[in-house]
């Protein structure tokens, strides 16, 4: 083969072995056969999903359907009765010793919790620091940073939420949409892979819910990171989702990409929800 024609095909291999690296990439969340009960309330049922590095998932469904728990589930702020969870390719409850899976110890845990951070409904900032003591405290108590380095970094992520300058003020001193703001980069100065979201807006007068969706909408447009998020805001999950899970009763009843699910629902169930959800006022 001469030798141009010989560059052109290594070349070729080359492309399509990135390509398919690509395409290979191992999911960075595995779950699987998950259940958990509450006494006799069933609340996942043999739960199954991956989620693929940097996917935007939307988690919709009628209340008490297991949108919270899989979040909390997935934040080891629960437990799970049966299945397996893998983040990155590694168990979250269990660990390697000599080759064999034994119980995670603490020190395992604390590791694979700072690969995921969350956002809840109501925010839960601490009242009686300051909005940078908020944002900064946790990478210094948890990650040993320096405070000067923490400060400079949470001072960013303040600035990326829009609020620098409410760096020196109180919690109570915020609105709602702006202590929510607070909340995001307080998960964020952390660095997680994985961001869950549950409910975000739902706390927060109407005039407010923009302005955190828009923040939603700049990390993901901006950010490689991984996001699950649970939602009743339909047209955002719409636009912002690369995938849409509908639960109901602990499984996931449909998913797929936005425009299927919410333009042409196969599942009685998913048709019924969104129907209920656009006559209360939260269509598209
Ligand atoms: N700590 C708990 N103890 C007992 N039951 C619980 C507990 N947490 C959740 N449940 C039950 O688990 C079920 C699922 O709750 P979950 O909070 O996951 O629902 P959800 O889909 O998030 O609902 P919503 O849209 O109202 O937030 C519900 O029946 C709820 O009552
Ligand atoms: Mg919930």
């Amino acid at each position: 083969m001469p030798d141009a024609a010989l560059k052109t095909a290594k070349n070729e291999i080359q492309a399509a072995s990135v390509v398919k690296n690509k395409d290979a990439q191992p999911p960075i969340i595995e779950v699987r056969e998950i259940s958990k009960r509450y006494g006799s309330n069933v609340v996942l049922d043999r739960l199954n999903f991956d989620v693929a590095p940097g996917e935007k998932i939307a988690l919709i469904g009628p209340s008490g359907s297991g949108k919270t728990t899989i979040l909390r589930i997935l934040m080891t702020l629960e437990t799970l009765d049966e299945g397996s969870i893998k983040i990155e390719g590694s168990p979250l409850w269990q660990m390697e010793v000599g080759g064999r899976l034994v119980k995670a110890n603490e020190a395992y845990l604390h590791k694979m919790r700072t690969k995921v951070g969350m956002v809840f409904q109501l925010f839960n900032l601490f009242p009686h620091k300051t909005v940078l003591e908020n944002v900064s405290m946790a990478p210094i108590l948890t990650k040993g940073i320096p405070r000067a380095e923490a400060e400079k970094r949470a001072m960013e992520l303040l600035d990326m939420v829009g609020l620098a300058e409410k760096a020196r003020e109180k919690p109570a001193q915020l609105s709602g949409g702006q202590k929510q703001r607070v909340a995001i980069a307080r998960a964020l100065a952390l660095q997680p892979r994985i961001m869950l979201f549950d409910e975000v807006t739902s706390a927060l007068d109407p005039e407010l819910v923009e302005e955190v969706l828009n923040i939603l909408r700049k990390l993901g447009a901006e950010t490689e990171m991984t996001m699950l998020l649970v939602t009743h805001e339909m047209g955002f999950a719409h636009d912002f989702a690369d995938r849409v899970l509908f639960f109901d009763r602990g499984r996931i009843v449909e998913q797929g990409p936005p425009e299927q699910i919410f333009t042409n629902p196969r599942e009685e169930r998913t048709q019924s929800f969104l129907k209920k959800i656009i006559g209360a006022g939260r269509a598209i």
